[in-house]
């Protein structure tokens, strides 16, 4: 049986995070200065707008954690963060670009940065940051690590493209739903876990061993932000909630709410979704029809499942130095189950 540290309560979690959030913005803030100097003002204003604004800092934080636990030396600190940020700033790019792709309004709680200052702000500036994120990691990662990066960014676009292709696809299977958000998202949380265990010295097996939590966690991660697009509250989630449906996105409860419907209800869903004024007008009867067949509820039990088998897969660092960031990590992939933004 597995050695589980209980998670701790959600604030518990926030208070233990919340240092390494601070570093990993302050972290960000200088590099910036010194990655902008000279260059056209308007870029540094979109980068301040788009950055700074409360995002959760995940995936550098996974770097960090990684790294740790993989018993890095204390001189090598301040490298960690460095390497860490980029990749707050490609999932940043991945963002402003996103939010072009998606056509969204609202992140973070406030107008995304294509309609505050246009899609060709949004496009360059997330040029930028991708950039200066491969600079980054090619500097203080070496080419071990910017090959994962590389890998895992190069999957992302083929899950976008993925997703493109899954939105014309009403009969979308759950394998192809988990494909195209392994690639869209997995594959980059794995690369934070990989390649932060590469920076702090880990064992091939202890890195794989991350690697593979990351897949898990960034796995769940996505589900339940497929869940909070239907769920979710915007004042807390700071998005848009219902703008997957409105843009015709096959996620896991509509997967499963149409594989499970009944001949009548599922014409109807298909009706709702096929329809632009039904789609808008419509959302409330889409969401109480996928309510119905489970479709939330069927995919919640699916992120639990996985975040448990990440969990346990943390297990070979138990009995190690480092009991902190084995804490915080098991923790973390319990609070995306709960996360409410
Ligand atoms: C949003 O990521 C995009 C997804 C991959 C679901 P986050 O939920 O980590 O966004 P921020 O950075 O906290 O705003
Ligand atoms: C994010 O997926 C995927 C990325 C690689 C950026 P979503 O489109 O669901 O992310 P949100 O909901 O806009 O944050
Ligand atoms: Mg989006
Ligand atoms: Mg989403």
């Amino acid at each position: 049986m597995a050695d589980v540290v209980e998670a701790p309560p959600e604030e518990q979690l926030m208070a233990a995070i919340a240092p390494e959030v601070a570093k990993i913005e302050q972290a960000m803030r200088t590099d910036l200065q010194v990655a902008t100097q000279g260059t056209d003002p308007l870029l540094a204003e979109v980068l301040e707008y788009g950055i700074f604004n409360g995002g959760k800092r995940l995936r550098p934080l996974l770097v960090v954690l990684a790294a740790r636990l993989s018993g890095v030396a204390q001189g090598k600190n301040e490298e960690i963060y460095k390497l860490a940020i980029a990749f707050e700033y490609l999932h940043s790019a991945t963002l402003f670009h996103d939010d072009v792709i998606d056509r969204a309004g609202l992140r973070r709680g406030k107008p995304t940065v294509n309609k505050s200052f246009g899609a060709i702000a949004a496009i360059l500036g997330g040029d930028f940051l991708h950039s200066r994120s491969m600079f980054l990691v090619g500097s203080f990662g070496g080419t071990p690590a910017l090959e994962i990066f590389c890998q895992a960014t190069n999957a992302m676009v083929d899950g976008e493209f993925l997703q493109l292709r899954n939105a014309q696809n009403y009969n979308l299977s759950e394998q192809d739903y988990f494909l195209a958000i392994k690639g869209k998202t997995a594959l980059l949380i794995a690369a934070t876990c990989e390649i932060g265990a590469l920076a702090g010295g880990a064992t091939v097996s202890q890195q794989q061993a991350l690697a593979e939590y990351g897949i898990g966690l960034g796995t769940a991660f996505q589900i339940v932000d497929d869940l909070l697009d239907y769920q979710g509250d915007t004042a807390q989630i700071g998005k848009a909630v219902g703008n997957d449906f409105q843009e015709r996105k096959m996620t896991l409860p509509l997967i499963l709410a149409l594989s499970n419907a009944n001949y009548e209800d599922k014409e109807r869903l298909l009706y709702l979704l096929e329809h632009e004024d039904a789609r808008e007008s419509g959302f409330v009867e889409a969401y109480g029809l996928i309510d119905k067949y489970d479709g939330f509820s069927l995919s919640r039990n699916r992120a639990e499942s996985i975040v448990a088998e990440a969990v346990a897969g943390l297990e070979v660092f138990s009995g190690g130095d480092d009991v902190a960031s084995l804490t915080v990590l098991q923790a973390l992939a319990k609070y995306v189950l709960v996360r409410q933004k």
